[in-house]
């Protein structure tokens, strides 16, 4: 899978990284801002709103199902919500996973129908992981072959009742679809999860009044009880700064010799810090200072420093709190000494490309020896200065793919290219300013 029109990129090694960098605002956070702007009555004003590329294909989306957006200036909009209908058009959600499932959730809560199609990473993305589960809401679909892929047709059913579903997968947007269609049932539905994933959804419900409530259960997992029909109410939200987005940066300055950068206001919610508790643990010098709350949400500001790695074990427990966060931990685990191993890593497999795959390949043609047994990936690294790099690597569509390696390239003895950069504007279209302002050579 390739990008037709690809702009490749090449990193290389160049003095210390040194400043302050103003990562943009989260992408999970604006996405699900404009989808509930959009169903709620009244103007919702969002603050901090992340303007890539995933976050258009939503506002489109949820504009032609019947929402108004107004955009006042940088990351400032208003969200007018309406009574959704079906939309003339498909719907194109172009590289946006969590757009597109989080919209098939609202749409099927309204009683809507409409038809998702996608760029072709989207394209090849399993959709059965969420319109099976919306079945139990009455929901029929058409979707293509046993993984249900795009063009897949969702019709909402016109009276849904409330259901307890059970989430067999680890994903934040398969419990979020579940909720958002629940907001359409009649009664208590009851959405459980084993795995604790990102709780963005159930905060901000919260927030635009819906009637939810979180059990933990003995097991590890919870149940997140909601109680509909919901009318939604328009709310103030303040997007804090994606952590996702930061740990490129914030990598590239352990990695980089003599760098030291600071990243204000980023977002610290438990089950998105996995990256930060691992590279703490691997010796990553990063300083936490100023923790409070902003939008409901825990923030802080980081201050990073030049740091000699070394491996370490990252249990499978850890996996959904750093899932988008394995290409650029395998690139520091590179940089340390000894072997790094990261456990239960199934999920990648489904993201904007087979990000296990891509990650092995990728770090072998740098010179990285790795291997992949079963859902596990071990990376032995070379130590801070020996880690060749030389290699082109195939990005697959994804933009964390690119990321991830460009930054290896910052440190690495030969420049590392990658293929494509055009899809780094789906999350954080200011990443390349970002880097060279910090002093990094990409070219
Ligand atoms: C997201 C959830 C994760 C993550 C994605 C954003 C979300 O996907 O990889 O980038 O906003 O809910 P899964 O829920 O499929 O793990």
């Amino acid at each position: 899978m390739q990008n037709l029109d690809p702009t490749p990129r090449s990193a290389r090694r160049k003095g210390p990284l040194k400043g302050l960098a103003q990562i943009p605002g989260d992408k999970s956070i604006s996405q699900r801002a404009i989808i509930l702007g959009g169903l709620a009555a009244g103007e919702t004003r969002i603050s901090g709103l992340l303007e890539s590329g995933d976050v258009q294909s939503t506002a489109g989306a949820v504009r032609a199902l019947g929402a108004t957006l107004t955009r006042d200036g940088p990351g400032a909009w208003r969200v007018t919500g309406a009574k959704w209908a079906n939309p003339k058009e498909p719907l194109d959600f172009g590289n946006s996973g969590t757009g597109s499932r989080l919209v098939m959730g609202a749409v099927a809560g309204q009683g809507v129908s409409a038809i998702f199609v996608g760029d072709a990473s989207l394209m090849s993305r399993p959709m059965a992981r969420v319109v099976d589960p919306l079945k139990a809401f009455g929901v029929t679909y058409e979707g293509q072959g046993p993984k249900a892929l795009m063009p897949v047709t969702v019709h909402g059913a016109k009276t849904i009742k409330a259901v307890d579903v059970m989430v067999a997968t680890a994903s934040a947007q398969v419990k979020s679809a579940l909720l958002l269609a629940a907001l359409g049932a009649h009664g208590v539905s009851r959405i459980a999860q084993a795995t604790l994933t990102r709780d963005h959804s159930e905060k901000m419900l919260a927030g635009f009044g819906a009637k939810i409530w979180v059990q933990p259960q003995i097991n590890g997992g919870e149940v997140i009880a909601i109680e509909g029909p919901v009318q939604l109410k328009a709310c103030a939200v303040e997007v804090p700064r994606d952590p996702s987005s930061a740990a490129f940066p914030l990598v590239a300055a352990l990695i980089v010799p003599g760098s030291e950068i600071s990243l204000p206001n980023i977002m610290l919610n438990p089950r998105r810090a996995g990256l930060i508790e691992t590279l703490i643990e691997m010796g990553a010098d990063i300083t936490i200072s100023n923790r409070r709350t902003s939008g409901g949400e825990e923030i802080g500001d980081l201050n990073v420093r030049h740091s000699q790695l070394q491996g370490v074990q990252v249990p499978a427990i850890r996996a959904a709190s750093m899932i988008d966060e394995y290409p650029i931990l395998a690139v520091a685990a590179s940089f340390a000494t000894g072997e790094t191993k990261m456990l239960g890593l199934e999920e990648l497999r489904v993201k904007e490309s087979d990000r296990l795959a891509a990650i092995a390949h990728g770090l072998k043609l740098n010179g990285i020896k790795n291997w992949i047994e079963g859902d596990n990936l071990i990376v032995e690294g070379m130590g801070q200065d020996h880690v060749s790099g030389g290699g082109t690597v195939p990005t697959h569509m994804d933009h964390r793919i690119a990321m991830a390696f460009l930054t290896m390239g910052m440190a690495s003895q030969n420049p590392v290219t990658v293929d494509d950069v055009t899809m780094i504007a789906t999350s954080f279209p200011e990443y390349e300013g970002l880097m060279l302002n910090l002093g990094a050579d990409l070219a």
